[in-house]
């Protein structure tokens, strides 16, 4: 029997963005899509290039970068949208335009306040519009778990003739079940047999997600939209990895079926997505999770040590994950162990970031005794994904943080000017935005603070993440490094300042932020 090959199509950087606290910013996006390229996703879909200028920026920077995956945008069935995303993936090798409309009835009455015949009108234009940019079109009927199966065929049948390729039936609200999927998928991949694929798109409300793409893989999708760590509105997405691995574990049931994920690459990506967004998968978490290959109990221990297959149904090495290199580094380690390491976790850096790199890591190393995988994750994923460094901190100084009022001392680079200033404020992290306001001349509003310990110990390093906006215009965020959690705080600040200035420009020429 011939074997087909499942397409992956990551929604990390689009759906998985819209996990509340899971912005990232432009460089980030970059360099989250360039390992999403090399675990071998077919499709990134890298953002919704009308939501706000920050995203149509990062999906043509994806597009101009990626070349062995499609670069995808998502867009409404609103010509603008659709105009916006065309414009967003031109320089993409391989181009997709993901446009969508809710077919369900309660979202076709309440949300549209369109009738059924203006939703087939509006979504065939929107194909046919969007095929004057691209020839891979997908369109997808929103809230398909609970559309009507003879309205999606009709619906089908009208964007199939305006050119789209791929009808993904999400399960918007993760109502269904496996059996209801399965029916549903069934149906219609008969339906459009030869003329169109059929993918799915399963949110997690009953924790289903997998399970049901699972089902639907089955019974004859051909593509399963997924994310890394399921991100995702919500309680999430269907998780790539876990996907992925019931695949390749199971293959004794999923015998014609394969992907062209390199599963060593599965590891590298959860660890850089978790740094990046500071959102940790749960412990417990299938194929990722910190737990997910530790054993606790004195029987399951023995047994492991005995013969590993007793208690393990796949080895960590599938996945990447090296449990066998221990090294620690410290501040005697030299410049060619911490290239091995950089090396062992997935990262090639040109001879100037790998010098910057060693330098933030021999600072670290004076100050912190160990350094684990996780601070050099951190580190270079730092490093990697700054932007221009128009204002740097140079040094901060607290002042009475007990019973007097909080205020803060903050010296600031720019070009070869250094500048200094205080501030007092509500609390200490107040009082340095406040004295950082001062000096650059900019006022920020703090829509969200998050603090993270890197890894494990008292001198751990402190990894925060700020969500601030400038002149009212959408929001940029920032992350901070440092043993300092102040200081962390400080960076972070100021590299959302930078990264706001480094796209400036854009904002000015672009509309501010659409809600889905
Ligand atoms: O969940 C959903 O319906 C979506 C669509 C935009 C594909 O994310
Ligand atoms: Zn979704």
């Amino acid at each position: 029997m011939q074997t087909n090959t499942i397409k992956i199509f990551d929604t990390t950087l689009r759906d998985g963005e819209q996990s509340p606290g899971a912005s990232m910013n432009t460089e980030e996006k970059i360099q989250i899509a360039a390992q999403l390229e090399k675990l071998g996703v077919d499709i990134i879909e890298a953002g919704f290039a009308a939501a706000s200028p920050g995203d149509f920026d990062a999906i043509d920077k994806i597009a101009q970068r990626v070349s062995n995956s499609t670069v995808c945008s998502l867009a409404r069935a609103i010509e603008s949208d659709i105009k916006a995303a065309g414009e967003a993936i031109a320089k993409a090798k391989m181009q997709r335009i993901h446009t969508f409309i809710a077919t369900s009835p309660i979202h076709m009455e309440y949300k549209l306040k369109m009738k059924p015949e203006e939703v087939i009108k509006r979504a065939a234009g929107a194909v046919a519009y969007a095929r004057t940019f691209v020839d891979d079109v997908e369109f997808s009927c929103e809230d398909a778990g609970r559309s009507d199966i003879g309205f999606m065929k009709e619906i089908a049948d009208a964007v199939i003739e305006a050119g789209a390729t791929t009808i993904n039936l999400p399960d918007t609200v993760g109502f269904r079940l496996p059996f209801e999927i399965g029916v549903m998928v069934k149906e219609m991949s008969d339906y459009v047999e030869g003329r169109a694929i059929i993918s799915v798109h399963n949110h997690n409300d009953l924790g289903l997600g997998v399970a049901n793409s699972l089902e639907a893989i089955m019974q004859g999708a051909r593509q399963v939209e997924c994310t890394i760590n399921g991100l995702g509105e919500r309680a999430g997405n269907a998780a790539l990895e876990e996907i992925v691995m019931a695949l390749k574990v199971r293959s004794d049931v999923f015998k014609d079926f394969d992907t062209r994920i390199n599963t060593k690459e599965i590891y590298p990506t959860s660890r850089l997505i978790a740094t990046i967004t500071g959102i940790e998968p749960q412990p417990n978490k299938a194929i990722v999770g910190k737990n997910a290959f530790a054993h606790e109990s004195g029987i399951h221990q023995d047994g492991v040590l005995k013969h590993k297959e007793t208690y393990e149904i796949m080895k960590p090495e599938d996945i990447g994950l090296d449990q066998s290199d221990t090294l620690v580094l410290g501040k005697h380690s030299g410049r060619a162990a911490f290239k091995d390491k950089l090396a062992k976790l997935g990262f090639t850096l040109e001879e100037d970031a790998l010098n910057r790199a060693f330098e933030r890591f021999k600072i670290l190393a004076d100050r912190k005794k160990e350094i684990y995988d996780d601070d050099i994750r951190a580190l270079v994923t730092n490093e990697m994904t700054k932007a221009e460094q128009v204002f740097e901190i140079v040094s901060l100084q607290l002042m009475d943080c007990s019973e007097g009022v909080p205020s803060a001392a903050v010296k600031i680079k720019k070009g070869n000017d250094e500048i200094i200033d205080a501030s007092i404020g509500g609390g200490t992290i107040d009082a340095v935005f406040k004295a950082i306001d001062r000096i650059t001349g900019f006022t920020g509003r703090l829509d969200e603070y998050r603090v993270k310990s890197v890894s494990e110990g008292k001198d751990a390093l402190a990894n925060v993440t700020v969500k601030v906006s400038f002149n009212d215009e959408p929001a940029v965020i920032g992350h901070g490094l440092h043993l300092d959690t102040m200081l962390a705080s400080a960076r972070a600040y100021i590299g959302a300042l930078n990264s706001y200035l480094s796209m400036a420009g854009k904002l000015k020429e672009r509309p501010k932020k659409v809600i889905l």
